[in-house]
């Protein structure tokens, strides 16, 4: 695990940025998992200001979705489709044909994440996976306890996930069901880019750094993927000594 410390945010974004414009430089067609949420808003941001800029270019760029609440309209504005829809899809244009998304008004769920895995690996699998980290340690929907080898499935959430979701449904309630990309899709990842901001997630981070592979704080099975790196700003950065 490559651990990088950024000042600040903006300078994590813009370094989180280099990053995925390096990748797609080398590979224009490459396929990237994106997560949703505050962290990587800045990313993606950045990524269109390279865009704009002609310094990144996205026409044959594939993502693919990390997550999904269930039960919810497919064009429902509060998905996590229709978010990724506003912050990365359509400011870097990626058009349909290019992102595997999972289908949310199918009535058999378990069927739709099985369809996601085929689509993923019939693509050649994932280049860059862009995650952020939820304050249980959780990657995507992969609540605790989730083994490595947890496949792409529906999940219950947490209480502590969807009270932290619960700013983006006002005067409505989280929908208490989801869909997951699984660990075992995480992990497959070529690369993966784990960013961490904000003082709130200090304490999980800790964790997470000090943590042997454990099902009760999934992201740290990242200790043992090859190619993971940590980008987190100063705010995000375990403050305490370490443990004797
Ligand atoms: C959410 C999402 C994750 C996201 C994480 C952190 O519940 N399911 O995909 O990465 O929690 O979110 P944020 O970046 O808003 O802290």
């Amino acid at each position: 695990m490559d651990v990088r410390i950024a000042e600040d945010a903006e300078t994590l974004a813009r370094e989180a940025a280099a990053i995925v414009a390096g990748l797609v430089a080398q590979r224009p067609d490459a396929l990237i998992l994106a997560a949703t949420g505050e962290t990587p808003i800045g990313l993606y941001r950045e990524l269109a200001r390279l865009r704009e800029r002609g310094v990144l270019g996205t026409s044959r760029l594939r993502v693919a979705q990390l997550d999904e609440y269930l039960g919810l309209e497919e064009d429902d504005p509060r998905s996590l489709f229709g978010w990724m829809h506003r912050a990365l899809l359509a400011p870097l244009e990626i058009d349909a044909g290019r992102i595997i998304r999972f289908t949310t008004g199918h009535p058999n769920a378990e069927l739709v994440a099985g369809m996601y895995d085929r689509q993923v690996d019939a693509a050649g699998g994932i280049d860059l996976a862009i995650l952020g980290l939820g304050l249980n340690g959780h990657l995507g929907f992969n609540e605790p306890p989730s083994r490595a080898d947890a496949p792409t499935r529906t999940v219950s959430l947490d209480p502590g996930t969807l009270a932290s979701n619960a700013t983006y449904w006002p005067n409505a309630v989280v929908p208490e069901r989801a869909v997951t990309a699984g660990m075992s899709v995480i992990l497959s990842a070529r690369r993966v880019l784990l960013l961490v901001s904000g003082s709130r997630k200090a304490k999980i981070l800790d964790r997470l750094l000090r943590s042997a592979p454990d099902p009760e704080l999934p992201a740290s099975h990242l200790h043992d993927h090859p190619d993971t790196i940590v980008l987190a700003d100063r705010d995000a950065r375990p403050k305490g000594p370490p443990d004797a």
